[in-house]
C-alpha cells in the first residue's frame, strides 16, 4: 500500500487548481441510469471513488466513455464522460459493489423510477457512523413504493410507477434529498420535499437534471418542487468545483503561512469556512479567477465552530479544521452535530503533538508550540487529510499510511501541494 511522506515546515506559495466535486459527480454519474439517452459530464475528478462509481454503474447497464486528452489540457483537467444507459440490464446491486462506496446505495431511486423494481444492498457502516439509509427509504415509500428489507437488502417495488407525494425529513440528509429528486422526476404528480438539503451538489444535481427536462423549482432552498415527466433525455453538463477540496487547500495555507490562489475555487460555495478562516486571522480574497489565501507573519487565533448543513460551516471541513487549530493561540472549541463519530482523526493527530480532549460532540483543541512529525493513518477521506495539514507543519517527517482514503477525494494532492513548495512525495510500495 502506498505512502506519503511530507516533510514539514515550508510555506505555500503558489496556485491550486480545485478540481470538481467528488460529491457532486457522483450522484451526477448516478442520474444517468434515469434516460436511456447520453448524459455527459465535463470536469469529472480523476479519483477511485469516481472509478468504483463507474464499474457499479456499468454493472446496471451503463455503457461509458471517456474522452481523449486535448490539446494543452494538463493532467488535472478534469475528465469527460458521457453515459449512456440505453437499458437497464441488472436492476440489482449487490454487496460486493455496494459495500466498497456508500454513495452507490442511491442507485436505488432511478433504478426503482426507471424500471418500478430496485433491490440494493443495504450499504452497513462507515468509519464516521451508522450511518442509517431509513431516510432514503422513508422518502421512496412516500412517493408509492412498496420496500422490504431482506438478506442485507432493500427490495422496492412500484410495479404501477411512482406517485408524487410529499416528503419531509425530520432532519436534513444530502443522500435523502438527492434520492428523492431522482426518485419524483420521473413520478406522475408533483412532489414536494420538505427540509430538503440545501448542498451546493444538491443544486447541482438538481440543474443538471433540469437540462435532462425534469421540472424542479426550489433546489438550493429547503422547500423543493418536482413536476414529474415521463422521460428524461440526455445532456451536457460540468460538475461544479469541489468546495471541501478548496477549504482543504484554504486550511493547509492558513497552516503553514503563505500565498496561494485557489483557482476556480467559487466563495459562495464555502463562505461559512472563510469566515472562519478570516476569524482565525487569515487573509481572504475573492477575485476572478478563484480565492486567495495568505496568511504572512500573524499567527492563528483560536475560533470556536460547529459543523451544520449548508449554509454552515461543513462536516467534510471538520478534521482539516482541527488540525489547524492545534497551532493557534488558546483553545478552540469545535463541536460536530452531523455524524454522531467523526473525530477518529484525534489519537493521530495526539501522535503529532496536539492537544485534544473530546468530550461527547465536542472537540476542545489548545493550540501547541510546534507539532512533531511521526507515522500516522486515518480511517476516512477528511480524516487522512487532516493528518496532510499536521504533517505540512510538523517539524521532521510524517508519513500517512492507507493513502488510498486520500486518493478516493483529492485529486493530483501531491502534484498540487509540491509545486506551491510543499516537501510531499508518495512511497509505492
Ligand atoms: C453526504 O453524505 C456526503 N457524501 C458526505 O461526505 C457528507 O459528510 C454528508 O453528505 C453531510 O454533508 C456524499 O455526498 C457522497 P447525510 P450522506 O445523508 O448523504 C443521518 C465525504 O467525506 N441520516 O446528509 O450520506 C446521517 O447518519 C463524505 O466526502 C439518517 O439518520 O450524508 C447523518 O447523521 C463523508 N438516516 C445525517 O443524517 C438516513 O437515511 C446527514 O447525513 C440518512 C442520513
Amino acid at each position: 500500500m502506498d505512502k506519503i511522506r511530507i516533510t514539514g515546515g515550508q510555506r505555500l506559495n503558489g496556485a491550486i487548481p480545485i478540481s470538481g466535486a467528488k460529491n457532486a459527480a457522483l450522484p451526477l454519474m448516478i442520474a444517468s441510469l434515469l434516460t436511456d439517452e447520453t448524459l455527459t459530464l465535463t470536469n469529472v475528478p480523476r479519483l477511485s471513488d469516481v472509478t468504483a462509481l463507474s464499474r457499479i454503474l456499468s454493472n446496471q447497464g451503463v455503457d461509458r466513455t471517456v474522452a481523449g486528452k486535448r490539446i494543452g489540457q494538463s493532467a488535472e483537467t478534469g475528465q469527460t464522460i458521457s453515459m449512456t444507459a440505453r437499458q437497464i440490464v441488472d436492476t440489482c446491486a449487490p454487496y460486493e459493489l455496494v459495500s466498497t462506496m456508500r454513495a452507490s446505495f442511491w442507485v436505488i431511486a432511478p433504478i426503482l423510477a426507471r424500471m418500478g423494481e430496485a433491490k440494493v444492498s443495504l450499504p452497513g457502516g462507515c468509519a464516521i457512523g451508522t450511518r442509517p439509509v431509513d431516510l432514503l427509504l422513508m422518502a421512496l415509500e412516500k412517493l408509492g413504493a412498496e420496500i422490504v428489507i431482506e438478506n442485507g437488502y432493500a427490495l422496492a417495488r412500484a410495479p404501477k410507477g411512482l406517485k408524487g407525494g410529499e416528503i419531509v425529513f425530520p432532519k436534513v440528509t444530502v443522500g435523502g434529498t438527492h434520492t428523492a429528486l431522482m426518485a419524483a422526476v420521473l413520478a406522475q404528480g408533483t412532489t414536494v420535499i420538505e427540509n430538503a438539503a440545501c448542498e451546493p451538489e444538491v443544486t447541482d444535481l438538481a440543474a443538471c437534471l433540469v437540462k435532462m427536462g425534469a421540472k424542479i423549482e426550489g433546489a438550493g432552498t429547503p422547500r423543493i418542487v418536482v413536476t414529474g415527466v415521463a422521460r428524461l433525455g440526455g445532456a451536457h453538463h460540468a460538475v461544479l468545483p469541489d468546495r471541501i477540496e478548496a477549504g482543504t487547500y484554504a486550511m493547509a495555507v492558513a497552516m503553514t503561512g503563505g500565498d496561494v490562489l485557489l483557482e476556480g475555487a467559487r466563495p459562495e460555495l464555502l463562505q461559512s469556512a472563510l469566515d472562519v478562516l478570516t476569524r482565525a486571522g487569515v487573509e481572504i480574497d475573492s477575485t476572478n479567477e478563484g480565492i486567495r489565501v495568505r496568511r504572512n507573519g500573524r499567527g492563528l487565533e483560536a475560533v470556536d465552530v460547529d459543523t451544520d448543513p449548508f449554509p454552515g460551516f461543513p462536516t467534510d471541513l471538520q478534521a482539516q479544521f482541527m488540525a489547524l487549530m492545534t497551532r493557534a493561540k488558546g483553545t478552540s472549541r469545535i463541536r460536530e452535530t452531523i455524524f454522531e463519530n467523526r473525530f477518529m482523526h484525534v489519537q493521530e493527530l495526539a501522535r503529532l503533538g496536539a492537544k485534544i480532549r473530546l468530550d461527547g460532540d465536542v472537540a476542545h483543541v489548545e493550540g501547541v508550540e510546534k507539532l512533531t512529525g511521526a507515522p500516522v493513518m486515518a480511517t476516512d477521506l477528511r480524516a487522512s487529510v487532516s493528518l496532510v495539514i499536521g504533517g505540512l507543519a510538523a517539524e521532521g517527517d510524517t508519513t500517512i499510511n492507507r493513502v488510498y482514503h486520500l486518493d478516493r477525494g483529492f485529486e493530483a494532492l501531491e502534484a498540487k501541494l509540491s509545486r506551491c513548495g510543499a516537501l510531499v512525495e508518495r512511497i509505492s510500495s
